[in-house]
């Protein structure tokens, strides 16, 4: 049976962690699609064109130990705007979506472009300021010396050039159940999100 959960919403709101847990608990695979965009990024910045990488991309380059870097993140979100590059990458995601067992998809297009028809759509949101807060914990987690105020500039650049970008837009979709996660710890975040997939479909 295929049923397809849609995760989508800006950087660092806790889409991936909730997207884990979801997976988990309905036994479903689960994509982190923003890390196409971040392989596409790294071979950009290492000397691909962008559009011959999206097209030649292989499961080895989703592994790279570099994509969660901050210089990656911004590559991925310059190469994301590129319409070659998202369309290079949209018959993975669907097949993906559309496997037997279930899958859930978090990026910033699932529940808009990659999977309208998806069986249950949510978007996860916070304030840039607790995003970038959280951002900051854990690259200072992993030792990296940045500052709070970059850290934030970045997550607000992104923003900026996802959500305005012409193609695949970064916005919830119309029928998108809208979880803010500012004031929310991760384990009421989640409860949020397996409940409001729960009550839109009944239990997949
Ligand atoms: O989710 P992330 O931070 O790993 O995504 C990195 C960038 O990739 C993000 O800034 C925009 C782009 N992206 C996208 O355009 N569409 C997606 N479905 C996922 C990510």
């Amino acid at each position: 049976m295929a049923f397809t959960i849609a995760i989508d919403g800006p950087a660092a709101a806790g889409k991936g962690t909730i997207s884990r847990a979801v997976a988990e608990h309905f036994g479903f695979a689960h994509l982190d699609t923003g890390l196409l965009y971040r392989a596409v990024g790294r071979k950009m910045l290492d000397g691909t064109a962008p559009i011959e990488a999206a097209q030649s991309l292989v499961a080895e380059d989703l592994e790279n130990p570099t994509l969660r870097s901050p210089e990656v993140a911004q590559a991925a979100s310059k190469v994301a705007v590129i319409p070659e590059v998202r369309a290079a990458l949209v018959d993975f995601q669907r097949a993906f979506a559309r496997r037997a067992g279930g899958a859930v998809l978090d990026g910033r297009d699932i529940g808009t472009v990659i999977c309208p028809e998806a069986e249950a759509k949510l978007f996860v949101t916070a304030s840039a300021e607790v995003r970038a807060r959280r951002r900051h914990l854990e690259l200072a987690e992993k030792d990296a010396d940045v500052d709070f105020d970059t850290v934030l500039a970045d997550v607000r650049e992104r923003d900026e050039r996802d959500m305005n970008r012409a193609d695949a837009p970064l916005k919830p979709a119309d029928d998108a159940v809208t979880i803010d996660t500012t004031d929310l710890d991760i384990d009421s975040a989640v409860r949020a999100a397996i409940n409001a997939i729960t009550a839109r479909k009944g239990t997949p």
